[in-house]
């Protein structure tokens, strides 16, 4: 990620909307209406920093468990956009009136409440960043990967072929690559069905439909 903003392939803004606070102390969240527990980010300062920085043609990403969960398909769209912008929520959230003036997309990475939406948009710009062109060394490794075919990773090993009475299974040292193609096939199944049957039922689905 270093590489590609000295390169300028990518370009981060990061934006505090304390500043945007017009609280003498720059306080940017208050009680919910109706109430409930914890504090809720305020319209003003949300909506003077979108209005201040965003000139039209960005992506308005908000983070909250509450999102749609985040997939490698919605990844792989928001890796044609040329500019996202990624409101991090707080607390209980934010006012419903930004998300309903600005916001394009509510984003969920995953079914636990983090302490903080900067997480989530570390990990959103993260995993938009590797479809970049040019973010990525090796091109082919986008397509093999996990995911990609509802199927997870096959295991990888490296040199040296024994390590501490363990070894590297012989069908990848003798290099048939049909042989490595099918072996890494069945890891990927096994595997899959193991730890997420959810995606092997997906797995079979486009099997029986024969996609
Ligand atoms: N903010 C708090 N929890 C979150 C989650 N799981 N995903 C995105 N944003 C969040």
């Amino acid at each position: 990620m270093g590489k590609a903003v000295d390169s300028g392939i990518i370009k981060f803004e990061i934006i505090d909307i304390r500043n945007y606070s017009e609280d003498k102390f720059k306080r940017c969240d208050d009680y919910p209406y109706g109430g409930g527990s914890g504090m809720v980010l305020t319209p003003s300062p949300l909506f003077d920093a979108i209005e201040a920085n965003e000139k039209g043609g960005s992506c308005i990403l908000y983070t909250s468990p509450s999102g749609t969960p985040l997939s490698q398909d919605i990844v792989k769209e928001l890796g044609t956009l040329s500019e996202i912008s990624i409101i991090c929520g707080h607390y209980e959230g934010i006012d419903q009136r930004v998300i309903d003036k600005f916001v394009n997309k509510e984003v969920s990475i995953g079914d636990y409440v983090l302490s903080g939406g900067e997480y989530a948009a570390l990990v959103i710009t993260d995993v938009v960043a590797r479809y970049i062109p040019g973010f990525m060394s090796n091109k082919d490794s986008l397509v093999e990967e996990s995911f990609e075919s509802d199927l997870l990773e096959y295991p990888q090993y490296t040199r040296p072929s024994e390590f501490r009475g363990m070894n590297v299974p012989d069908l990848l040292i003798e290099g048939d690559h049909k042989k490595i193609a099918q072996w890494r096939h069945k890891k990927k199944v096994e595997k899959t069905k193991g730890v997420r049957p959810d995606l092997y039922k997906k797995y079979l689905m486009r099997l029986i439909l024969g996609e």
